[in-house]
């Protein structure tokens, strides 16, 4: 049985003021005027031929936002919820003891809710050879070729570069630009795409091994599962012993379990305004407009209106985004910083 698990507990600050953390960024249409990206991530998984249902993970505030999307979509899903969110280590821990209550033998294919894959036969072909991999005990990952020294996503160095499957030799997350930028530099090395493939049980058996207190945590919060509706609640307290980590750092970069299946097909982590930018298509002068927005002598920005007309004059590579309460503008390249906005939104409570 191959269950798709879409990790939907992110808040999406990067993208403020769109995203909100009662409205996150993966139940917002953002790519696909009648779509959230959740809403796509499902009905890819079901093009890419998963048919089981799927397992959602995420925080307990977003229940009934994420139910009504599943349902629009026609997705029946397992949807368990988080009291707090431990980041996707436990996330998927908690998906992984799902699975085996439904089949021991369980594969996983873990899909972040904030992707867009466009070539679903690709993408197809890639999980098919990613299953055939976990179901021999490995837990396979998705390398992209990188493009530029993103420092916000994970590095992987293989030991071949022959077959479907490669070894993978090391595995960093998020290095700095000076790391990233020799990666990128040396060649040899691939972004990890942040999709993962494995038997449950393999993926709980190496948590065990690694993480001794987070599996316990864990184990403990779905031993203490209740159902209310069609959510499944875990434990609280048991849960909140969980150390907090994600994948990356607390089994990718330990494991020796692992290998890569190189995707050369379309990708997208839609981190910050400017992968929006790069999706979608340009006028003349290199602007991407989105609702109402005029433009004069104005190149390579990212202007989204919600509500009110946004006029752009003199101005290049910025990103501009007016809701109804706020606005932010910001270099494209510095898209990622409108984390520190939202973080001193936070402070203000
Ligand atoms: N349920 C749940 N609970 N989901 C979570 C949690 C949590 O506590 N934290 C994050 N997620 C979800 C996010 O909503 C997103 O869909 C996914 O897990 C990945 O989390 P991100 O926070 O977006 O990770 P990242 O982008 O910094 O890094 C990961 O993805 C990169 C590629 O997009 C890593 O896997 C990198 O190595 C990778 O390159
Ligand atoms: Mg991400």
């Amino acid at each position: 049985m191959i269950i798709p698990v879409l990790l939907a507990g992110g808040v999406g600050s990067r993208l403020w003021p769109m995203s909100r953390e009662l409205y996150p960024k993966q139940c917002i249409n953002l790519v696909d005027a009648e779509k959230s990206l959740i809403q796509q991530t499902a009905e890819r998984s079901q093009a890419a031929g998963m048919t089981e249902s799927p397992i959602v993970v995420c925080n307990d505030e977003h229940r009934f936002l994420i139910a009504q999307q599943m349902a629009e979509s026609g997705v029946q899903a397992d949807i368990i919820l988080e009291p707090e969110g431990r980041n996707t280590a436990p996330a998927i821990a908690l998906a992984a003891f799902q699975a085996i209550s439904r089949d021991e033998n369980a594969v996983l294919v873990v899909l972040p809710a904030d992707h867009v894959i466009q070539d679903h036969d690709r993408f197809a072909k890639a999980v098919a050879t990613a299953v055939k991999q976990a179901e021999s005990g490995r837990i396979v990952t998705f390398g992209i070729q990188p493009g530029y020294p993103e420092t916000g996503y994970g590095y992987i160095q293989t030991a071949s570069d022959e077959g479907e499957a490669l070894p993978i030799q090391s595995f960093k997350e998020k290095p700095d630009l000076a790391t990233a930028e020799k990666y990128v530099k040396d060649g040899g090395y691939y972004w990890n795409s942040g999709m993962f493939v494995f038997r449950a049980q393999t993926y709980l058996d190496e948590l065990k091994a690694l993480q001794p207190a987070m599996y316990e945590a864990v184990r403990a919060a779905m031993a203490g599962v209740s159902t209310d509706l069609d959510f499944i609640r875990v434990d609280t307290a048991a849960f909140a012993e969980s150390p907090s980590d994600s994948i990356d750092y607390a089994i990718m970069e330990k494991t020796g379990k692992a290998v890569m299946v190189p995707y050369a097909g379309d990708w997208n982590d839609i981190g910050a305004w400017a992968a929006l930018y790069d999706l979608n298509d340009k006028d003349e002068n290199g602007n991407v407009h989105q609702g109402d927005v005029l433009v004069h002598d104005a190149k390579d920005n990212f202007i989204r209106s919600e509500s009110r007309l946004v006029a752009a004059v003199g101005v290049d590579n910025l990103a501009i985004v007016e809701t109804k309460d706020a606005v932010v503008v910001v270099p494209r390249e510095r898209a990622q910083d409108v984390k520190f906005i939202v973080n001193q939104l936070k402070a203000l409570g």
